[in-house]
């Protein structure tokens, strides 16, 4: 296996704040489902800002699948990197879901017939074929996620990002949405503090506690240390409070 992402010692600040990262470096393999756990403000959003290049690293480097990110490179490495941010409404702003998702292959030079293809096989991929027609503002929590990351799939990204993704979410679709998210092949970095999707989905945790990794481990072990988990203002999942009595 060979890295896929590398953070090497980033720090960032916004302007006029406090550094919102300090220094955190970490990498992931191909294939990974890695998640980003942190209380609010840990700085997971920023986190992910940073892999694609909304964000520019005030010091440190990133490298995508070999790529160092620079404004030269934000083009190659936005296609290889898919961002879902947490609030689905930011990503959809098309008459329809299926212009929505046809809306990021129609700048990537294809034909038509490619561009309907992609289209419709995110749509399948994530279960939406029922609602290519419909308006995204009418659509459900559940229903507005998958369009979301229809978005975001039809790009054909290798390496997914995805910010809060069960935030919102009733207890059925959040379901759904972790079955889906299980079924993907694609590199993975879940920004959550849904500590019972971590233990669902992602063997392995990356910490994150203001702006520093308090710890990069199997979730397992981060499970086991209660103490490391309240000093980050987080809790073990219930599920995982369930198995050890
Ligand atoms: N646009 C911004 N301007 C200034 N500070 C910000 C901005 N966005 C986030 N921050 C600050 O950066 C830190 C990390 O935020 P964020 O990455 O959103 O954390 P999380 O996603 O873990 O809740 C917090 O202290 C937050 O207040
Ligand atoms: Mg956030």
């Amino acid at each position: 296996m060979h890295h896929y992402l590398t953070f090497n010692d980033i720090h960032f600040n916004y302007p006029h704040a406090e550094e919102a990262l300090r220094g955190v470096s970490f990498t992931l393999q191909h294939g990974e489902h890695v998640a980003i756990a942190g209380a609010n403000g840990a700085g997971k959003s920023t986190l992910l800002m940073l892999c694609n290049g909304l964000l520019m690293p005030t010091s440190g480097w990133v490298d995508v699948g070999g790529v160092r990110l620079t404004e030269q490179s934000l083009q190659t490495i936005r296609q290889q990197v898919g961002l879902i941010f947490q609030d689905a409404d930011n990503q959809l702003f098309m008459p329809t879901v299926e212009e929505d998702i046809a809306f990021g292959p129609s700048l990537m030079h294809l034909t038509d017939e490619e561009v309907a293809t992609r289209t419709s096989q995110a749509m399948h991929e994530v279960g939406i074929e029922h609602l290519r027609g419909r308006e995204p503002h009418t659509l459900s929590g559940g229903e507005k996620r998958r369009t979301a990351i229809a978005t975001v799939l039809a790009m054909t990204p290798s390496l997914l990002l995805l910010d809060e993704p069960t935030t919102g979410l009733d207890p059925r679709s959040r379901r759904q949405l972790i079955e889906l998210l299980r079924g993907f092949r694609h590199t993975m970095l879940i920004a959550t503090h849904d500590m019972d999707m971590i233990a669902d989905l992602c063997p392995r945790t990356i910490l994150l506690n203001e702006g520093v990794v308090a710890a990069d481990a199997p979730t397992e072990k981060i499970f086991d240390d209660a103490s490391l988990l309240e000093r980050c203002g987080l809790e073990r999942p219930l599920s995982w409070q369930a198995m050890k009595f």
